[in-house]
């Protein structure tokens, strides 16, 4: 998989370029990761990558010239052609970001050019004419599409064969199999008065995948019942669950 992205800010990639399993996976070349400055691609001394929006109002907008710019740069430097690259603008307007939508991306094709933007946004007629998709981390609005960028960037890397050290952490994720994750725990066996729970301690692999299986359902009933509601469970599935409500029920009467 190759990413382009055509950002104002390249030293803010640094975050995941120098650091944990997303720099492994870029040192391993799992991923190829360039950063593309529209500011290359602008004819003033300035540099001017921004100007004020018609209609007037506040703020100032990202101007298509250097972005066209910096999108026919990534498609050279990508070695590849514009029909062959996916575009993704990062934009509180799109698409909600989950777990399908992560894997949805690399079934698209292996060139992704990622757009962060800045100020009150990009020209419309860029995102008519260029842009594949808009996809928002949430219902709040940052400052660029930097940091956007990056968590996109991180929860695909994350599912890039060979990126986890451990292939199974991956499957008990939260969202993996439709439930949050269980509860962890590590040594000692007792902190401040509080024990770890015996089945984790007893070697009893059966019984510790039950327990897991048990607190990842009752998480999620607690904490997410609409993720259980879109989620068919199997006959123990239900019954370990509803051992945990019975236990839970007893526990508050
Ligand atoms: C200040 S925001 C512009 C917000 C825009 N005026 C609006 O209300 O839709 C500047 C840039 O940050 C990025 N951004 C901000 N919030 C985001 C979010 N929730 N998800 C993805 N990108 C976001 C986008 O790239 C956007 O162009």
């Amino acid at each position: 998989m190759q990413v382009a992205v055509i950002t104002l800010f390249p030293e803010m990639f640094r975050a995941i370029s120098e650091s944990g399993i997303t720099r492994r996976a870029i040192e391993q070349g799992l991923i190829k990761l360039i950063y593309i400055n529209p500011r290359e691609f602008t004819s003033d001394k300035h540099q001017t990558v921004d100007d004020r929006p018609y209609g007037g109002g506040p703020g100032m907008v990202m101007r298509v010239e250097p972005l066209q710019g910096a999108l026919n740069a990534a498609c050279e430097r990508l070695s590849t052609c514009r029909e062959n690259v996916r575009v993704i603008y990062l934009s509180p307007q799109g698409q909600v970001l989950t777990r399908t939508k992560v894997e949805s991306i690399p079934q698209q094709g292996s060139n992704i050019v990622l757009i962060a933007g800045r100020y009150e946004g990009i020209d419309e007629r860029f995102i008519d004419a260029n842009v594949d998709e808009e996809v928002s981390i949430g219902d709040y609005v940052l400052s660029g599409g930097e940091l956007p960028a990056m968590v996109l960037l991180d929860a695909l890397i994350r599912k890039l064969p060979g990126a986890l050290g451990d292939k199974q952490s991956a499957e008990q994720d939260s969202f993996e199999q439709g439930l949050l994750d269980c509860p962890h725990y590590t040594r000692p066996e007792e902190m401040n008065g509080l024990r770890v729970p015996d089945v984790l301690l007893s070697g009893d692999h059966k019984r510790i995948e039950n327990w897991r299986l048990q607190q990842a359902l009752g998480r999620t009933w607690e904490r997410r019942p609409d993720l259980l509601s879109s989620k068919q469970l199997a006959a123990d599935e239900q019954a370990l669950l509803n051992a945990y409500i019975a236990g839970r029920e007893a526990h508050t009467d």
